[in-house]
């Protein structure tokens, strides 16, 4: 059965095994290194397992460039978030292009190699302009790009080592197993799912019409690094889990994790987020109000937008745009403006602050806006480990 191609035509494997990655790991011994943080671990694997193909390492100058100021590699290839590897003034000073280098996470473990093909020192302002729309330091995903020295080094990498999740194990997929399970099981369409948060009745309200008209849905929640004030990603499982096992026809919903770090990039990173499902294998892509955005950086629509500002053929996975849903009580349902002919005074609407503040003192949101099963997890996740 023909699958959707992944970005760029082919899936990027640069995961080293048996023989081969024993002479690398050996070989990785004698190397100059660089250490890497959790989050640069978490690139790095992504773009071992091909989740970020087409890319092959850490971005060099020329599509560095290219990313940031046309949104798009520098063959052409419409991409959107920097994929960087950060070191500081000394670090730079040692490494030689041409020369490979050890890529050693904080915990000691030899998690790949790179190429060096460039050393290039950026301006990170104009970076989260570009990327962030913003340069305020209170922006979550600016404060991670300026707390990082601005010298990046490009080059294609090789993994030796997988970082091992504590727990949820099961649920961690590569793009190649994604694809191979989805056509096992028949699917034609997939419509992936971004999420950070817990599920509540708008997503599931999404999901489901979504669900009408494609095979199958994969949810896809991100449970790489999210700012302090996100439920923890091990309660969000608790809470799938809850919702799949209540709500959801076992046999059309499937839940994988994204092991990726947020950006809260709102318009570029709804790009990023489609593509990226698209290399897992999924046709569709959900997009709803504010997507991947923070605060008040990003307008309602703006994720939209941009998408809509591609040409199909360049994104290859179809985005399905939702507005904002919420329950409308003289409906008696879930509804956007598209389909609900009543005033503001009739949805019920509560903002995540509130709800956390809720759940903080025990108290379940109503139904209508959350599964009594999802607040009841949520609620144990908060007093175990209070968040916000
Ligand atoms: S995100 O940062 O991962 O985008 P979140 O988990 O809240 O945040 O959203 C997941 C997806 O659901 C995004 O596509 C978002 O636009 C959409 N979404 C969230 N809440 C609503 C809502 N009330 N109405 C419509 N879409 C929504």
């Amino acid at each position: 059965m023909s699958q959707i191609l992944p970005h760029g035509g082919l899936l990027v494997n640069r995961i080293a095994d048996g023989a081969e990655r024993e002479a690398q790991l050996q070989e990785a011994k004698g190397l100059n290194f660089i250490t890497i943080n959790t989050w640069t671990i978490s690139d790095l694997d992504l773009i071992g397992v091909g989740a970020f193909s087409p890319l092959t390492g850490f971005l060099n100058k020329e599509d560095y460039t290219s990313v940031i100021e046309k949104t798009r590699l520098a063959s052409g290839l419409v991409w959107s978030i920097p994929i960087t590897l950060a070191v500081d003034d000394a670090k730079a000073s040692e490494l030689k292009v041409g020369e490979k280098a050890a890529l050693i996470g904080e915990d000691g473990v030899t998690y790949g190699t790179i190429t060096v093909e460039s050393v290039y020192t950026v301006d990170q302002k104009v970076e989260a302009v570009n990327v962030f729309k913003t340069d305020d330091t209170e922006h979550p995903g600016v404060q991670k790009l300026l707390e990082r020295p601005s010298t990046y080094v490009g080059g294609p990498i090789t993994v030796l080592n997988r970082p091992q999740p504590e727990k949820f194990q099961e649920f961690y997929f590569d793009p190649a197993e994604t694809r191979r399970l989805f056509a096992e099981k028949g699917w034609k369409t997939v419509v992936g799912f971004q999420t950070r948060n817990p599920v509540h009745r708008a997503h599931e309200y999404i999901q489901k019409t979504a669900m009408e008209i494609v095979d199958a849905l994969f949810l896809n929640p991100l449970v790489g690094e999210t700012k302090s004030d996100d439920v923890p990603a091990n309660v969000r499982m608790k809470s799938y889990l809850a919702l799949l096992d209540n709500y959801y026809p076992a046999d059309r919903a499937f839940l994988g994790v994204f092991p990726a770090a947020m950006r809260y990039a709102g318009p570029r990173e709804a790009i990023f987020h489609a593509i990226v499902r698209k290399n897992y294998g999924c046709t569709h892509f959900i997009v709803g109000r504010d997507h991947a955005g923070v605060g008040d950086y990003y307008g309602t629509y703006e994720a939209q937008d941009l998408l809509k500002s591609i040409p199909a053929e360049d994104l290859g996975i179809t985005p399905l745009y939702f507005e904002h849903s919420f329950f409308c009580t003289a409906c008696g349902n879930m509804a956007t403006s598209k389909t609900c002919p009543h005033d503001k005074a009739s949805h019920l609407t509560l903002s995540g602050t509130k709800v956390r503040a809720m759940l903080r003192d025990g108290v379940c949101p109503p139904p209508e806006f959350s599964r009594p099963e999802v607040a009841k997890i949520l609620i144990e996740g908060m007093t175990e480990q209070p968040v916000g």
